[in-house]
């Protein structure tokens, strides 16, 4: 076993805990960044001045804003001392001439008080020179409108192996993006302190990056800047790039009129200005042999950006990394190209491109199963990759045999057959209501694709007192990387979870950090935890051995006691530390850690990016009705593989919030856009929680049964665990499926069902009409 994997006896990773902030989220004590502006002398509030139109040159004449009582400052581009662009990519105008979707922000408004700021915006006058606008992927794909790099993901000869497949199918696989809708808004807060040092609190999953986005618009070195990101309600991918444009505006604010100002996105603001999951067009040609053993894919993937990049390409790398999820397919051709259209940009959400790719595949099996006269389910498993088989891209499948292993215990666990018998048993006695069940896998890449990210670090403290204070690089969204971190802190250490406490994350603490993202926050910031702990435990090891007189390889660290078993005899961590200090030994270390044995060619799409990746498998059972089309989801097991786990409450949170988030991309929730050619043309429609639908407590399955898989140690990772935080996403195309097979049941056995996406209850209504429609006999 290698060390990083290791676990001491009775370690506290792996025990039940409740989030770190439980107690302070339910009782409404727990403070994010906006909280913290209440508390803030004289802050003025910043309010964006929002376009009407999708597409337009713009004029702005702020003067009659000064007219407004209250407010302060008028933000526009000539204020701006550094560079005028919030994006990685450069194409982020932060104050823009050209207005590129309907909301974009043009100028923001400092006022003593919002209300100010509101009237303060509304009085900015804004002189629109329209454009032309394309909307919709189509009209993108129609006007070869595209931005970025477009990649090639290939393996064999696609075309040959289509040409001699016994049976060849096409078609095209459409789907809708994803409003994160955190509960917590975008918020920022600057201020600049006496020596001119700026301080921005951000709600960012990538403090690093927006610390350097503030520092170039301010023509600062990243020295000046620092950016802590005390927790964030919810993320979802939706603060890894999308803060920086907005921390940079208070950033920009406070040191124009040395006021510290608070930003804070309303709800529709939120919703019209920032990015979404990335809705895809997706071509495809797959063929089969008679086994229906995937022979080949060939595919051309087009998602829609949005105006600017953002993450898009890293988005659509991932997507094509995914189309295999977890099937063997010898010949591959697939083409990634990003639309550039009048909307938000796009941006990553849960599963990073992951979830869409998966989407491919998964739709292609759920469309062609019963043509090729297979069970769905079948069909899925006999396509699993075998053990040393690799992905499209070259990578070995570690662990490959997992993928079947943990499909018969989902099968054993909900009793598949048996109830596929009472589902057939039930349908047949109604007409009017049909039930189905659904199994699909998943297999999710853990690492960045980009290399260079898998890199962490950490800030370990032990004071004379014995108690620990812990910083790192992560940042906490209620995903639990805070509780999991202290619980690595405090078994590295050997002492009660109480005596350790985390600080939030700061750029000053720690440097250069990743976003916390492609869920390995945990991976990264653990090992580097871990690393501290022990350099320092090494320390304190020597000091021990002098006061228990005995040699340092036969003392334990536990209980918050540094013990010689031999001797019986034992001393309190508290002391040695103490004790520590007298003698001169340092009590604090940095801790880092890179993923090993990692390679990725961009260009050629070909490597072994993936420290290891996580399994899991769904099984759902919908009944639906079919004079509405609304559905129930009876019962969900889940069989999840997350290692050995660091916190199994943390984990099943994170299952079961994940399933929950992608049923609602795949059944639920429908982004709307005003695609007419109306005045409202590019407007987003769905800007409420009152038309965008989002999953309730009614729409929680009936029955929801979540197995961890046992004994699954990841050699590669801290404490034997693994990644969590996206792959249960890509557990809900079992709903969809499910829904699919109920639908079929409405019509002649053995007829492919096509479903569009979202599949909503209207969506369902009209697939079931189209399969009644095909009945023999009119009904
Ligand atoms: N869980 C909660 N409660 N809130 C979130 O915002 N974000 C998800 C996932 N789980 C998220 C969440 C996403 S997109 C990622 S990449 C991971 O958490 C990031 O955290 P990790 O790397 O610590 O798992
Ligand atoms: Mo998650 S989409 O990688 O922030």
């Amino acid at each position: 076993m290698s060390d990083l994997a290791r676990r001491p006896a009775d370690p506290i990773v792996g025990r039940t805990v409740a989030h770190e902030s439980a107690a302070l989220h339910v009782t409404g004590r727990a403070m994010y960044t906006d909280d913290l502006a209440v508390e803030t002398m004289g802050v003025l509030t910043a309010w964006p001045v929002q376009s009407t139109h999708t597409h337009a040159r713009v004029t702005l004449d702020v003067l009659p804003a000064y007219g407004v009582p209250g407010v302060v400052r008028v933000l526009t581009a000539e204020d701006v001392p550094g560079v005028n662009d919030a994006g990685v990519k450069h194409d982020e105008p932060l104050f823009p001439v050209e207005a590129m979707y309907h909301g974009h922000a043009l100028a923001w408004v400092l006022g003593e008080t919002p209300e100010a700021a509101r009237l303060g915006a509304a009085a900015v006058e804004v002189t629109y020179e329209p454009l032309p606008s394309i909307v919709t992927l189509d009209e993108a794909i129609a006007a070869e409108s595209f931005q970025g790099a477009q990649r090639t993901l290939a393996r064999g000869d696609a075309a040959a192996a289509l040409a001699d497949a016994p049976h060849v199918f096409e078609g095209v696989t459409a789907f809708s993006g994803q409003e994160h809708f955190y509960l917590e808004t975008h918020a920022a807060l600057a201020r600049i302190d006496s020596e001119g040092q700026v301080f921005v609190e951000s709600s960012t999953q990538h403090p690093s990056e927006t610390q350097e986005i503030v520092a170039h618009v301010l023509d600062l070195p990243s020295h000046q800047v620092t950016v802590q990101s005390l927790r964030m309600g919810g993320a979802f991918g939706g603060k890894e790039m999308q803060p920086h444009g907005l921390a940079a505006i208070a950033a920009l604010g406070a040191s124009v009129t040395r006021r510290p100002v608070r930003l804070r996105l309303n709800r529709t603001q939120d919703l019209t200005m920032t990015g979404k999951r990335h809705p895809f067009h997706i071509s495809w040609r797959v063929g089969f042999d008679d086994d229906g053993l995937l022979q080949a894919l060939e595919a051309t993937l087009t998602s829609d950006g949005g105006w600017a990049l953002d993450l898009s390409e890293p988005v659509m790398s991932r997507a094509l990394c995914h189309v295999d999820n977890a099937y063997w397919i010898p010949n591959v051709h697939v083409v990634g190209r990003v639309a550039q259209t009048h909307k938000t940009s796009q941006t990553a959400f849960r599963g990073f491109g992951g979830p869409q790719g998966v989407f491919l595949i998964e739709d292609i099996l759920g469309r062609t199963a019963p043509a090729l006269g297979l069970d769905p389910a079948e069909l899925r498993s006999r396509n699993f990759y075998a053990p040393g088989q690799d992905t499209p891209y070259g990578q070995v499948v570690k662990d490959a045999e997992r993928m079947p292993a943990i499909w018969q215990l989902l099968r054993a666990e909900a009793r598949v057959d048996e109830r596929q018998a009472e589902i057939a048993a039930f349908n047949a006695e109604h007409d009017d209501v049909k039930r189905a069940i659904a199994m699909t896998p998943v297999k999710f890449g853990i690492s960045f694709n980009f290399t260079a990210y898998n890199q962490a670090g950490a800030l370990v403290h032990v004071y004379k007192d014995g108690s620990v204070l812990i910083n790192h690089g992560g940042t906490e969204m209620g995903q639990g990387l805070h509780t999991k971190m202290l619980q690595v802190a405090a078994t590295a250490l050997g002492v009660p979870l109480t005596q350790v406490r985390l600080a939030p994350t700061r750029t000053d603490k720690v440097p250069n950090t990743s976003a916390t993202a492609a869920s390995s926050g945990a991976d990264l910031n653990g090992a580097a935890i871990k690393n501290a702990c022990e350099q320092i435990k090494e320390r304190m090891t020597g000091v021990a051995a002098g006061l228990l007189g005995t040699d340092p390889d036969d003392l334990v660290f536990a209980g918050g006691q540094v013990s010689a078993p031999h001797l019986q005899r034992s001393v309190s961590f508290a002391e040695v530390a103490s004790v520590a200090y007298f003698s001169r030994v340092p009590l604090f270390a940095a801790g880092y850690y890179r993923t090993e044995g990692l390679s990725w060619d961009q260009e050629r799409m070909t490597g072994s990016p993936f420290k290891y990746f996580a399994y899991g498998a769904a099984a759902a059972e919908v009944e639906v009705d079919g004079y509405t089309g609304a559905y129930r989801l009876r019962r969900v097991d889940i069989v999840h593989d997350v290692g050995d786990s660091l916190s199994p409450q943390i984990d099943r949170g994170q299952i079961e919030g994940g399933f929950v988030q992608g049923a609602g991309w795949l059944t639920l929730e429908d982004l709307r856009w005003d695609t007419s050619d109306g005045p409202g043309r590019g407007r987003l429609l769905t800007t409420s929680a009152s038309t965008y639908k989002l999953p309730s407590f009614s729409e929680m399955p009936d029955d929801f049964r979540v197995h961890l898989f046992a004994d699954a140690r990841e050699d590669g990772a801290v404490y034997g665990s693994k990644a969590v935080g996206e792959p249960p996403l890509m557990l809900a195309f079992a709903v969809r499926e499910a829904l699919r097979e109920a639908v079929a049941a409405f019509g002649e056995a053995g007829r492919s069902v096509e479903l569009s996406s979202p599949a909503t209850p209207e969506a369902v209504f009209w697939a079931i009409e189209a399969v009644r429609a095909a009945l023999p006999v009119a009904r």
